[in-house]
């Protein structure tokens, strides 16, 4: 394959990825850079592509920790692994949060999200110490679904992080040896191909 047609596989795999809730692709691990400069990553779900773009799309918690590692570093890196099709993609871009009450992808987001989901921005802030183990969530809501009306309160929680893609760099493991392509672009949208030895 050259880099026209491995490129479009990666765009497609990716567009899969967010649309099956069981392929691999759908919770991959991003990484960002803590105050103190240590690497900290952890698994989120993929929840949006917009290839044309160049954009990766997930939901977080305003509270949470990496919202503020994101506001001191907006460097952010995704990794994906697809076993079946032996793919790694390793990505690196700018991080922005959409947190405003009237940011217009922030609310596209929250409309498309179920209300047992926005359980998660309903409760507590997470990664707080606690005294006992806690799900965080008020206990009215622990057994049952919020109504949409309940769920309202966890909008202001909610944020989106959009990711603007400069880079991927795709593995692709062969019995005949591995295959490793590098595609960057730079400020005006350029893209520059590269082999790379795996
Ligand atoms: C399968 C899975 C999916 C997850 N999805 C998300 C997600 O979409 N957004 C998110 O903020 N955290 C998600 N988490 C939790 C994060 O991995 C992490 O524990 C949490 O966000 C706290 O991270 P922080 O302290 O670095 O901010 C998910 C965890 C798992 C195991």
């Amino acid at each position: 394959m050259n880099h026209e047609e491995i490129l479009s596989k990666i765009y497609a795999t990716l567009t899969r990825g967010t649309a099956d809730r069981k392929s691999p692709l759908h919770t991959p691990t991003i990484a960002t850079i803590g105050a103190d400069g240590s690497p900290n990553a952890r698994v989120i779900v993929f929840r949006k592509f917009k290839p044309e773009q160049r954009v990766l799309i997930f939901h977080t918690d305003l509270r949470s920790p990496k919202i503020e590692e994101l506001r001191g570093n907006a460097r952010i890196s995704w990794l994906f692994y697809h076993p079946n099709e032996k793919l790694q993609f390793r990505i690196a871009g700018e991080a922005t949060i959409h947190s405003d009450a009237g940011d217009e992808l922030k609310l596209k987001q929250w409309q498309a999200t179920w209300n047992f989901g926005r359980r998660c921005y309903m409760g507590a802030a997470p990664s707080l110490i606690s005294e006992n183990v806690t799900s965080g969530l008020p206990t009215e809501i622990v057994e049952r679904e919020p109504t949409t009306e309940e769920s309202e309160v966890g909008f202001p929680n909610f944020a989106v992080i959009s990711t603007k893609i400069n880079s991927i760099d795709c593995l692709e493991l062969h019995n005949q040896g591995h295959h490793r392509s590098l595609f960057s672009w730079d400020e005006n949208g350029e893209l520059q191909t590269n082999w790379l030895t795996p």
